[in-house]
């Protein structure tokens, strides 16, 4: 077993219960007049790019709320002796998709008007009914859904079985649903004050949904580290992980500060209050997603909508911002600073994932456009690196989400040392955009699909924005060359749509590649990211593996992989400053055997033709703005051979859209 060790060793190593944990997850929760499970279920359906192993429902049943069917094996009640109490609490849950639990309570009789819900991306414990969430109190008279970890999981644990509470899952969510039992049996007090007491004793993240059969019209909330919205309907409240499992019920939101606990009272309102009881006001503010921006409409994934969306995710990142007759760039939020960013001796971006990717374009373009000196940090690294900064250093954070826990922690650390911080997100009222000192919102819509493609070109977008903006702040707009790389970037969406319209040879070049087991890529400059995205993009939906490289280094290692099965992907534009290194590199790949898909512009080029298998054209542009077109067809070609080898596309295996705990 030692020497085959190396083929897997968690249970050697420790339990699944006590590894440390990663926990995405999605909550939901209602109180108001209708029926809770239903729009619970829905709810869970929006949230469930953020977790999809496992779902569940609570919800408090009183006795007016009954039915008469008989309960299903599923389905337990959690307060079998409730001793005449008024009301109990129903569960539930199911391993798999929402689906699953969207049909056990079809058949069940999980009724009543106030619930909480979950899905989950398992970490502690496996996917099984038992770890699902909601977890219960021993009496099952109180539940939890909870989104995030509990870091001394071992110690309470111990501390808990010490007083004698039997666990009935692996989970650290069900640790949090004793603790608020013991302190409610011990002092005899109101669930808000057992919640908020329990509360301190847990270490870690937690966005927390909580009720109880006693209290049976409050529902309370709670979060730190990990997002919860508030919506505010006619009579009726939902509190959920993000605003589109709010949106069918309604605009009006408000977003809960790290550190808030809320308590909602059927007929009474809501009250948001701290972790330490004192009374606070949050601003309620009205959504501006749309229900049809979550929904799938024609497409058959969420992933080529949001590919297709490209044109208009453009146009809107850019409207209002890009004046291209006047050479403005309007970017409101940085207004007050850019004096600050253009004297900073340097800027810092952090980011994960393919946001990272987004943020090395960055890097290129501000440090080509604006010559300020950029640096690109992986924001897991960044945090514990014990990084030398300065209080004039400009610290920028890229995420989609705007909940990344290594990208939140990286700004936090920034601001520790004073300097000035900046997001670019596209959740608007996310952690990150609230806790940066200014920012430029995306504007590209939700994204659904758990790979990320639409938010990718509008953080790229963001970026150019940002180093013309610099440049212009710098005094060197008057050229006419910055007018022309404002006409140029102002004209990308259309160029998008063009790339979009060679859908079909994409297609057919997947089919031709779709059983391969490695791929690699490769890019110079600006289009050196777009070789790191497009091999993020496939291995992340197909499984298949895929390596992204700066075309020169391919003779520092890589090259020993090529053969006649290596399919490689050389974004390589014929009018790029290193066209001909470019060619150099394709000679080497072919000398090897291996095969070619170059990613081109519209320069004839007939010797690429001959010698690659597929060329796929994209409109010539500005330099720096060739990757906001050249990874179209990366991702689209990810997307068909994902699709083509049967993934889940919108919901690849082990991966989660929002990763809110580190
Ligand atoms: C890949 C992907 C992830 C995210 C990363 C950061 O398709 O989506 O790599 O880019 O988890 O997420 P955000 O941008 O939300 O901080």
């Amino acid at each position: 077993l030692q020497r085959l060790e190396y083929r897997g060793y968690d249970s050697a190593v420790a339990p699944p219960s006590t590894r440390a944990a990663k926990n995405m997850c999605g909550i939901v929760a209602y109180c108001g007049n209708a029926q809770a499970a239903d729009i619970l279920v829905a709810g869970l359906q929006r949230l469930e790019y953020r977790g999809y192993d496992s779902a569940g429902v609570a919800i408090i049943q009183k006795s007016e709320d009954s039915g008469g069917k008989q309960e299903s094996k599923r389905q337990k009640s959690a307060a079998p002796k409730a001793d005449g109490a008024e009301a109990k609490i129903k569960i539930c849950k199911q391993a798999g998709k929402v689906a699953n639990l969207a049909k056990a309570c079809e058949n069940s009789d999980v009724k009543g008007t106030l619930g909480i819900a979950h899905t989950r991306w398992a970490t502690h414990g496996p996917p099984t009914d038992r770890n699902s969430h909601p977890h219960v109190s021993c009496d099952g008279k109180i539940a939890v859904v909870h989104n995030g970890i509990v870091e001394n999981f071992a110690a309470l644990k111990t501390k808990l079985e010490g007083l004698g509470y039997k666990m009935a899952s692996d989970t650290d969510t069900e640790l949090i649903a004793h603790l608020i039992y013991d302190v409610r049996k011990k002092k005899a007090m109101p669930l808000e004050e057992a919640v908020r007491q329990a509360l301190t004793q847990v270490h870690g993240a937690f966005g927390l949904g909580v009720v109880c059969a006693d209290e049976p019209d409050i529902l309370i909330g709670a979060r730190r580290g990990s997002p919860l919205i508030l919506g505010i309907g006619d009579d009726e409240y939902v509190l959920a992980s993000d605003a589109s499992a709010v949106i069918e019920r309604t605009r009006r939101v408000t977003y809960l500060n790290d550190g808030d606990m809320v308590v909602i009272t059927r007929g009474a309102g809501y009250q948001i209050k701290s972790l330490d009881g004192v009374k606070l006001i949050r601003e309620v503010q009205e959504l501006e997603m749309s229900l049809q921006e979550i929904q799938k409409g024609e497409f058959k994934h969420f992933m080529l909508k949001e590919i297709c969306e490209q044109p208009e995710v453009l146009e809107n990142c850019m409207r209002g911002r890009l004046n291209h007759d006047t050479g403005d760039i309007n970017l409101g939020g940085l207004t007050p600073y850019l004096q600050r960013i253009i004297a900073a001796p340097r800027i810092i971006i952090c980011a994960c994932g393919t946001s990272w990717h987004a943020a090395l374009t960055g890097e290129y373009m501000i440090e080509n456009l604006a010559k300020i000196p950029v640096e690109v940090e992986y924001a897991s690294e960044f945090r514990y690196r014990n990084p030398v900064l300065y209080k004039s250093d400009v610290v920028v954070a890229v995420s989609q989400s705007g909940e990344t826990a290594d990208t939140l922690a990286a700004i936090s650390l920034a601001k520790k040392h004073g300097c000035l911080t900046v997001g670019i997100c596209n959740t608007v009222g996310s952690t990150i955009a609230r806790e940066t000192d200014c920012g430029v919102y995306l504007h590209a819509g939700p994204e659904i699909g758990v790979a990320s493609t639409k938010a990718f070109t509008a953080q790229i977008c963001v970026m150019c924005m940002i180093a013309l903006k610099l440049l212009k702040e710098k005094g060197d707009d008057s050229t006419a060359d910055f007018k022309k790389k404002l006409k140029a970037l102002a004209a990308l969406p259309d160029k998008v749509r063009k790339v979009l319209e060679e859908k079909e040879k994409v297609l057919n070049m997947s089919r031709v590649f779709r059983y391969a087991s490695n791929f690699l890529y490769l890019g110079r400059g600006f289009n050196f990211p777009v070789a790191l995205e497009g091999a993020l993009k496939l291995k992340e939906i197909s499984y298949i593996h895929a390596e992204g490289y700066p075309a020169a280094e391919m003779k520092h290692g890589p090259i020993a992989l090529i053969d006649q099965f290596m399919p490689v992907v050389v974004i390589a534009p014929c009018n790029d400053p290193n066209a001909e290194k470019l060619q150099s590199n394709i000679e080497e790949v072919l000398a090897r055997g291996g095969s070619v898909i170059a990613i081109s512009d519209e320069t004839k080029n007939e010797d690429l033709e001959r010698k690659c298998e597929y060329v796929v054209h994209v409109p010539n542009t500005e330099e720096f703005l060739m990757p906001l077109l050249t990874v179209i067809p990366l991702q689209l070609m990810s997307y068909y051979i994902a699709d083509m080898r049967q993934c889940n596309v919108d919901q690849p295996r082990n991966l989660a859209k929002s990763v809110t705990v580190e």
